[in-house]
């Protein structure tokens, strides 16, 4: 078992180019959030850093072409991804981002130190400059003959006709992709960052380590080949390069982006960033995709060797392989995609989870399907898991309508529960073990288990029976204990399920996971579904098929935000007027049984009572934490029938952007107008 008390994890910090997808959540995010929320239901330390990789030609090239500046640009994704993480219960204890300025700062301090170190040189090299432009191009703005098939289109740095890749220089012709001036070889200055002369040093440390076989004999070989590698680019969005007489010059985006890892801590605190980027008690773990391997197990690692401060290097590297879809990578360019925000729409947070842990990409690429989405989420999450608990609460709650009381144990209660706990420790190996895989499967092999032992005590024959009443209680008492066993395993991977049926336990905090078994159950609250069916969802106003609707359409720019459409054309003042908008005091909001969206508001206006539903449930985490907020409804709707309960009014809210909020009041009275 580890010495470790605390815990740094940190994940690739995402483009802010594009909106994240459920590829980048399989790889990354979601084994790192689920190893965090392990930790922390452990009550160990864990601190979660991640943030929003900003610079780079990609996103000035993506920036030109949706015409706007690289930090319009940023500035629109960050706050996209960072609330798509959030939707997605992705618990970062700081999501920063790497265009802030104490961001360059630290880039540039730590670029003086490997300087001052020996580590970095200056090397002259022919580079294309566009006279025209006044500056040197990077390879991605070039274009010209291709010097293998003489294709006039050639890119910079490859030929999208024969495919042959090359340096911008070897270009037969070359222009400016923006003026299509021609473009001519110049010397310039680049620095070169001496990855080489820490050849040495990094094997022997990464011998020390025990990452994947994969990543190991892959860092091994990359470190055999070590070369100096070109650490500034001709770009005027990044990191500034610190040198005197170097304006137009930044430093490539892969020397600052890790550096971001440990800005983002101090963004959040430098007591944090003593506490543990600087204790070697720390233990330090990466979450990456398999394309980032080297620049973690090798080139970050020869970075901080470089410079003064002791910062922790990794200890655990964990790198997972791609998910697919339909056997490609993701690839929004061309059409091979998903649109996160709009499978919230159809799925919750706790179901996309939930399935993209059971195939998670650990030691191969995978592919996501929706078929097997809906098989897996019907059959393994509400089939079996989520039918021990409700099974096992309804019946409690009906039968025997107080917390079961524990009699005699038969040597089969026994045997039960001594597997489940074997079984939950098992479950603690596989998290331990970054296999989220692993401990989704044990925890479906727990609610088999338990539906089995369910089945076998047949419960609902010994009701009839009135000697047999204390029999009964030992065996609810019995699905009890299992019930918390499973909600225990269950919590890193559905966090929002987990708590609610806590709640159900009468527990509003979610107990550590060793006292998951053991903790009294003292009331029982009336039970709901956790989890509800998917349906293939068929088209209705907020959601069309989904393996179109979540398909990004090819586009080469990014559509404009609904906020920027064309606004609905005009209407009299005497038409506003007829609206009637209230301020609402919400008593209560429960989830619409049967339903994938709707939340039942009971709301006090100005006294009366009423009921709105909402279609807002996969936007909302805890529904009980809207109890007591003040909203605004429209209050002379006609009532309206949805799943058989009425509505009457609507409570008023935006979506965009992945960003879900309700107009809300704080001093406002109850039934106040609004207008
Ligand atoms: O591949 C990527 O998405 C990169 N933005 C990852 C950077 S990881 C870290 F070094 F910042
Ligand atoms: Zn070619």
């Amino acid at each position: 078992m580890r010495q470790h008390n605390k815990t740094l994890i940190t994940a690739a910090l995402p483009y802010a180019n594009g909106q994240i997808h459920v590829g980048h959540l399989a790889g990354a995010y979601l084994p790192a959030d689920i190893y965090h929320r392990y930790l922390v239901g452990k009550g160990e330390k864990s601190l979660f850093i991640c943030g929003s990789d900003e610079y780079g030609i990609a996103i000035t090239i993506k920036a030109e072409e949706a015409k706007r500046t690289p930090q319009q640009q940023v500035d629109h994704f960050h706050k996209i991804n960072k609330k798509l993480f959030s939707r997605m219960g992705i618990d970062f204890s700081h999501y920063s981002r790497t265009s802030l300025p104490h961001h360059a700062e630290r880039t540039q301090a730590i670029f003086k130190e490997h300087l001052r170190n020996g580590w970095i040189e200056k090397k002259t090299i022919h580079q294309l400059f566009s006279p025209a432009e006044g500056r040197f191009l990077a390879d991605r703005y070039v274009v010209g003959t291709c010097p293998k098939c003489g294709y006039h289109e050639a890119r910079g740095d490859e030929c999208t006709k024969c495919g042959a890749s090359f340096e911008a220089t070897d270009l037969l012709n070359p222009v400016s992709k923006m003026t299509k001036k021609p473009l001519e070889l110049k010397e310039t200055e680049h620095y070169f960052f001496r990855f080489d002369l820490f050849k040495e040093r990094l094997k022997k440390w990464l011998e020390t380590k025990n990452f994947k076989p994969a990543t190991m004999n892959f860092s091994r070989q990359y470190i055999e080949d070590l070369k100096p590698r070109c650490i500034t680019r001709d770009l005027d969005w990044g990191v500034p390069l610190p040198i005197d007489g170097t304006k137009g010059k930044v430093l490539y985006v892969w020397y600052d982006a890790p550096i971001g890892y440990i800005s983002a801590t101090y963004d959040l605190q430098a007591e944090c960033v003593n506490e543990y980027w600087l204790d070697p008690k720390t233990r330090y773990v990466q979450f990456v995709g398999k394309d980032n391997t080297t620049f973690h197990s090798v080139l970050f690692p020869a970075m901080i060797m470089g410079q003064d401060t002791p910062y922790k290097l990794v200890d655990d590297l964990v790198v997972n392989e791609f998910l697919n879809l339909k056997g490609e990578k993701f690839s929004k360019s061309s059409g091979n995609s998903l649109d996160l925000e709009s499978m919230l729409r159809w799925i919750s947070s706790d179901q996309l989870r939930f399935y993209l842990s059971l195939i998670a990409p650990e030691h191969q690429d995978c592919d996501f399907s929706f078929e097997d989405l809906i098989v897996r989420v019907n059959s393994e999450l509400v089939g079996k898991l989520g039918n021990f608990i409700h099974r096992t609460l309804t019946f409690i709650q009906s039968k025997i309508g107080s917390v079961p009381k524990v009699g005699v144990l038969e040597v089969g209660d026994q045997e039960f529960l001594n597997q489940i706990e074997a079984l939950l420790d098992t479950g603690a190996a596989n998290y331990e073990n970054f296999s989220i895989k692993k401990a989704v499967e044990t925890l479906l092999e727990m609610a088999q288990l338990s539906n089995r032992y369910f089945d076998h005590q047949k419960p609902w024959s010994l009701v009839k029976d009135p000697l047999a009443k204390n029999r009964l209680e030992t065996i609810l008492a019995v699905c009890l204990k299992a019930v918390q066993a499973l909600l225990a395993q269950m919590g890193p991977v559905v966090p929002v399920a987990t708590k609610q049926a806590w709640g159900f336990l009468g527990h509003a905090v979610v107990p550590p996971r060793a006292q998951a078994m053991s903790i009294e159950v003292e009331r029982l609250e009336p039970p709901l579904p956790l989890f509800q069916k998917l349906e293939p969802p068929v088209k209705d106003e907020t959601m069309s098929e989904p393996t179109e609707a979540c398909q990004l359409q090819t586009a080469k720019t990014t559509p404009m935000p609904d906020h920027h459409k064309e606004l609905t054309p005009m209407i009299e003042f005497s038409d506003f007027e007829k609206v009637d908008l209230r301020v609402a005091l919400v008593l209560e909001c429960v989830a619409v049984p049967k339903s994938e969206k709707l939340l039942q508001f009971t709301l006090d206006v100005a006294g009366e009572k009423r009921v709105i539903l909402s279609g807002v449930r996969q936007f909302v985490q805890d529904s009980a934490a809207l109890v007591g907020k003040k909203v605004a409804i429209v209050a002379n709707l006609k009532p309206r029938k949805m799943m058989g309960i009425e509505s009457h009014g609507m409570i008023l809210s935006v979506m965009e952007e992945g960003v879900f909020e309700m107009l809300s009041f704080s001093s406002a009275p109850s039934g106040g107008r609004i207008g």
